[in-house]
């Protein structure tokens, strides 16, 4: 079983419209709700796979009872920690030539008896999990040191624990030694404070994120593929993708696939690769099943091309 921990998850509200005009009432052809954050994307994918899931989750108000309600018809099971606030709903404009125009909101401060709460309900719920993904921001409220208070906790309980999360929280929980982190490129750049520039340069970082105290770091590269560097070594995966429809999730849909391929080792890395590469041939947010997946499409090998310069058009 994989726990997901998404502390500031959202209600995400999609309208289509034809476009954007500041100042202006633009009427939306199309709308549609889906239950959103890091952690729940990666319960996805995880049920997706036909893998067991459960997302531990902060919900208030008439948002949370809607996010609870859409898990529960895609077959999610939600640890719901019940708060005061109303959860956040967040809102993107997709404009008909393809453009996403994003709107974030803070979402609700947790008091300390919800903090509590959250803490406890992990904890209940992480007996018997292979692997809790602890994923996205923190809300206000929360300490930047409370994923890495997770981590200690996890690890005295003898549970592994991946972290997908960025800035100071990132930093911080490092020390305790996650199991994995699993930063973007703009993620990993933001960590070591310095720009990124080639695959090598990526290798470097992820490194240096070891020597912080991550035991292993998956570096997702966008286009670029994928990176595993561990006690073991540097191993690099890419996949053939025949047409990108949408990145959104990718980054989730990695991590999943890392973790119920095991979570260790090239093979995790090649899972991982398979789920991103299958992720953006996907529209939308969709997650993939099995039948989407490609094995065959995946290259996985401990010669990362470290000049590889990121970000340029794949020839
Ligand atoms: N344009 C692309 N072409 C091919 N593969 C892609 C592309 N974008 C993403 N991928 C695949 O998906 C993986 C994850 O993507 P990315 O690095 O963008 O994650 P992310 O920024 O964490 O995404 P998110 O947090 O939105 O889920 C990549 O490592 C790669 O395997
Ligand atoms: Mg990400």
């Amino acid at each position: 079983m994989i726990l997901t921990v998404t502390p500031n998850p959202s209600l995400d509200r999609t309208y289509e419209i034809p476009s954007l005009d500041r100042g202006e009432v633009v009427r939306a052809t199309g709308e549609r709700m889906d239950p959103g954050g890091k952690g729940v994307n990666v319960s996805r994918a995880v049920a997706a796979a036909g893998r067991r899931t459960v997302a531990v989750l902060p919900l208030g108000g008439a948002p949370g009872a809607v996010i609870e309600e859409l898990l529960a018809a895609q077959g999610i099971e939600v640890a719901p920690v019940p708060i005061a606030g109303d959860t956040r709903s967040n809102i993107a404009l997709a404009e008909s030539d393809g453009v996403l125009t994003k709107i974030n909101a803070p979402g609700p401060e947790l008091t300390g008896q919800e903090q509590e709460l959250l803490l406890d309900t992990v904890r209940r719920q992480s007996r018997g999990a292979d692997w809790i993904a602890c994923c996205g921001s923190l809300p206000r409220g929360l300490s930047p040191s409370w994923y890495a208070d997770l981590v200690a906790r996890a690890h005295a309980a003898g549970v592994r624990i991946a972290l997908d999360t960025s800035g100071p929280a990132l930093l911080e929980a490092l020390r305790e030694g996650p199991d994995v982190v699993k930063p973007n490129a703009e993620e990993l750049a933001e960590a070591v404070g310095r720009p990124l520039m080639t695959v090598g340069d990526a290798v470097k970082a992820a490194e240096e994120l070891r020597g912080l105290g991550a035991r292993a770091v998956l570096a997702s590269l966008g286009a670029d593929g994928q990176l595993l560097v561990d006690g073991a070594g540097v191993w690099y995966g890419s996949a053939r993708v025949d047409m990108v429809r949408s990145n959104v999730g990718a980054g989730d849909s990695s991590l999943a696939g890392f973790l119920i391929a095991g979570g260790i080792g090239p093979e995790a890395l090649s899972s991982a690769v398979a789920h991103g590469a299958a992720a953006v041939q996907l529209p939308g947010s969709l997650m993939p099943t099995p039948v989407h997946l490609d094995p065959a499409a995946v290259t996985v090998t401990p010669d990362a091309p470290v000049d590889r310069v990121l970000g340029e058009p794949v020839s």
